[in-house]
């Protein structure tokens, strides 16, 4: 690809070193632009063009597995030949926790996503063999460098220039576990030009094509195991995209159950100064999570079982942190009495608390769902033009072990319901809590609950 002098004088002061902030201030261009000319140039969409091998550990220090839904790693990991130089690639505890919990040694992983490689470095270091292909030879190429390194284990590594939508070279439950990071639909993209990219579509475009991607994974994977996909919403003039629940739908229409939804925390969203203003201002929150859901391959069927919600007993707090990212973390004693409080102060003081106190003229109507949607839809019904309806739901554990997703069931049904626009999707992540219905030892604890924020338009 031919670039021209300006973009030359830019990459060669990325060369030397320069920071893209530096280098954004220099020429008056933002960091989107700068993506776009190093990727034009060097075929790659990477934060460094000078390569360091160093490796000073072979492994993370103090690796715990984790237990509950809520992951949250203080340091993206930079054990082996783990760095974040290629952009977008996924922190390397993630690809970690779901090998050592839904794999064995020896067995065969999949990341059709493979990019820089950090699947492929995680299987070599816990001894399972990997097949991985990219859209983009420079990234495997990238990747095999990062698999160059001494070590141990031998096991087998296939890395291939390919299409995740066409995996015909690998045989119908073959594979034990498959374990992706998808592009997300145009947010960050991995190659100039390349039309088989999906990081260039539209958001239609790539749910249908992800539905191409969920049926292979599909045929290509053992029956009762596992699918790991890590995806995160997108926002649209101050609305919230809900990128995550469509991007699974697509798998369950190709016949996957939901064995986990984990809920990944990500810490480089600013909450102080200019960005917390601006939530507050403009009412919207900033994007602090991602999905790592775990799809299974199983003939168990999932069943919903009743559910009751009782009268809910809170105090409001007018003094409380108003939180300004989708992740709002509480402990188990006050987190009711916290997301009402905060729900109050954010949108208004004239609520009401459906089971509680339901009154339509309110501006505020906080709903804990009971199970019962044609319920919610009637009140709803009543409720006036432009209130605000926050529905806490959650995951429930199945006592076959598989999740039922009230969240993901309630905006499937909103979503075509004109009366309904959804705003934003929020975490409650709970601290010490647990409502799992068994203690299945391969069950993650689910710790975390789901706001989903309407609003009304007639
Ligand atoms: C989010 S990145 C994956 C990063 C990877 N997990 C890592 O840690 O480096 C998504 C990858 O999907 C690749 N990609 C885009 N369209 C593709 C397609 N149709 N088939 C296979 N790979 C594709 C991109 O080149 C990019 O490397």
């Amino acid at each position: 690809m031919k670039i021209n002098t300006f973009e030359k004088e830019i990459i060669n002061d990325k060369a030397k070193g320069l920071s893209d902030q530096e280098i954004g201030n220099k020429y008056n261009i933002n960091l989107k632009q700068i993506e776009k000319i190093i990727t034009k140039e060097k075929g790659i969409n990477v934060t460094k063009l000078n390569k360091s091998k160093k490796i000073n550990n072979l492994f993370p220090k103090d690796f715990k597995l984790e237990n509950n839904t809520v992951w949250s790693f203080k340091s993206r990991g930079n054990w082996a030949t783990h760095n974040g130089n290629y952009r977008g690639n996924w922190s390397p505890y993630i690809p970690r926790n779901v090998i050592l919990r839904y794999s064995n040694e020896n067995d065969t992983v999949l990341d059709y996503f493979c990019g820089s490689g950090t699947t492929a470095v995680e299987c070599k270091l816990l001894n399972r063999n990997f097949i991985g292909i990219d859209i983009n030879e420079k990234a495997i190429e990238l990747a095999r460098e990062n698999l160059d390194f001494q070590f141990l284990f031998s096991s087998n590594i296939e890395l291939k220039v390919g299409d995740a939508r066409n995996l015909d070279f690998i045989k119908d439950n073959s594979i034990d576990l498959i374990c992706a990071h998808p592009p997300y639909a145009n947010i960050i993209n991995y190659t100039y030009d390349n039309k088989y990219d999906l990081s260039h579509l539209n958001i239609n475009e790539f749910l249908t094509e992800i539905k191409k991607i969920a049926d292979e994974s599909y045929r290509v994977l053992k029956e009762n195991k596992y699918c790991a996909i890590l995806i995160g919403d997108t926002r649209k003039n101050k609305h919230i995209v809900p990128l995550g629940f469509w991007l699974i739908e697509k798998y369950l229409e190709a016949g996957f159950k939901i064995k986990e939804i984990v809920i990944k925390r990500q810490h480089n969203c600013k909450t102080t100064g200019f960005w917390y203003k601006n939530s507050i201002k403009y009412n919207f929150l900033l994007l602090a999570h991602e999905y790592l859901v775990v799809f299974e391959k199983t003939k168990k069927k999932v069943q919903y079982h009743d559910k009751n919600v009782s009268n809910i007993f809170y105090l409001i707090d007018e003094n409380i942190y108003l939180e300004s990212t989708t992740v709002w973390i509480f402990n188990k004693e006050e987190y009711i009495n916290n997301i009402i409080s905060n729900l109050v102060k954010r949108y208004s003081k004239n609520y009401c608390i459906y089971n509680n106190n339901f009154h339509e003229n309110s501006d505020l109507i906080i709903y804990f769902y009971d199970k019962n949607f044609n319920s919610f839809i009637k009140y709803m019904e009543k409720v006036k033009n432009n209130s605000i309806v926050a529905i806490v739901c959650e995951d429930i554990r199945e006592e076959n072990n598989l999740i039922y997703s009230e969240p993901i069931f309630i905006e499937k049904e909103l979503r075509n319901n004109n009366n309904f626009k959804i705003k934003e999707i929020v975490i409650i992540a709970i601290n010490n809590y647990s409502n799992n219905i068994n203690n299945n030892k391969n069950n993650l604890n689910i710790n975390h609950k789901y706001i989903l924020i309407y609003q009304k338009v007639n």
